[in-house]
């Protein structure tokens, strides 16, 4: 793993004592497991080879490897580089714990002030990652820092879930697992004015442990994303429900959205720029 200089951009966090690095943090060591099921991954890394036409590939927050390292295996045949980036320490020790043949090239930078220069065929940010990004000002500058490390017709592919509407407010508890010697107890606060949702899980054992395992995200529509992306050069390309390229509908929980910027100009053998 390859280590540069940590950076802890905070976005006007909606929690105090929140910054870039606090879910991966809290999550790294159960992960895996909870979050093993959370999509198809085969699926997905078939769509997002194909969308890459030969890379390379970056991935923002890339965590666990959970996407990137069957990418990087499944792209092995083609020569696609993968790059990942994250800003948890302890994320990319599970990375480096799976990808025992070395294939992705991980990184220990911000997706927005930290990006490498690239350039890449396609970047993705996939399972509502693009969320962690506290602010619109943040997400404003991701969609513009990828844009600047793509090459001509490169492709940015967002998976994240479309917000209800009308949106549901307040503050819930719900029980996420519960046995005779272990509570966790999922706590969040949605505030539809700022986009935000804060949550908490909240780890009761027997034995008298109390774990918090915070997260914090900002969300936004489809069609507001479709608007930073235009601004930061994109156009959209596809707009599906899922990967394996179900149709979208007005009704879809779950969006991915590929962007494109523009291709390379090319010069016609009697002069004319297409
Ligand atoms: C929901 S996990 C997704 C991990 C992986 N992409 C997947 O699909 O399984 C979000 C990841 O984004 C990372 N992350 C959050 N904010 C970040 C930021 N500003 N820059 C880079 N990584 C960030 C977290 O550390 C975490 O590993």
């Amino acid at each position: 793993m390859l280590r540069r200089q940590p950076q802890r951009p905070r976005y006007g966090a909606a929690v105090d004592g929140y910054g870039s690095s606090t879910y991966g943090e809290a999550f790294a060591d159960v992960y895996d497991e909870w979050y093993a099921e959370i999509s198809d991954v085969d699926t997905t890394v078939a769509d997002l080879l194909d969308l890459a036409e030969g890379g390379p590939v970056l991935e923002l927050g890339v965590g666990t490897g959970r996407l990137a390292v069957p990418l990087a295996e499944a792209g092995r045949v083609g020569g696609v580089r993968v790059v990942g980036v994250d800003t948890s320490p302890l994320m990319l020790q599970r990375l480096a714990g799976r990808d025992t043949a070395h294939l992705v090239r991980a990184l220990e930078a911000d997706m927005v002030t930290g990006l490498p220069a690239g350039p890449f065929g396609l970047a993705f940010v996939a399972y509502n990652t693009l969320f962690n990004l506290t602010d619109e000002g943040a997400h404003e500058a991701c969609f513009s820092a990828v844009a600047g490390c793509l090459r001509p017709g490169g492709r940015f592919v967002v998976e994240a879930f479309v917000p209800d509407d009308p949106p549901r407010s307040g503050d819930d508890v719900s029980v996420r697992t519960l046995t005779a010697d272990r509570v966790v107890l999922s706590v969040t606060r949605h505030e539809p004015d700022r986009q935000s949702v804060a949550g908490q899980f909240v780890e009761l054992t027997e034995s008298g442990g109390v774990r918090l395992r915070p997260w914090s995200i900002r969300y936004a529509t489809p069609e507001q994303l479709d608007r930073l992306a235009e601004a930061a050069g994109f156009t959209l390309e596809h707009r599906w429900a899922g990967f394996g390229r179900t149709p979208f509908e007005t009704d879809s929980p779950r969006h991915v959205s590929v962007y494109q910027l523009p291709g390379a100009a090319a010069v016609t053998p009697d002069g004319r720029v297409t």
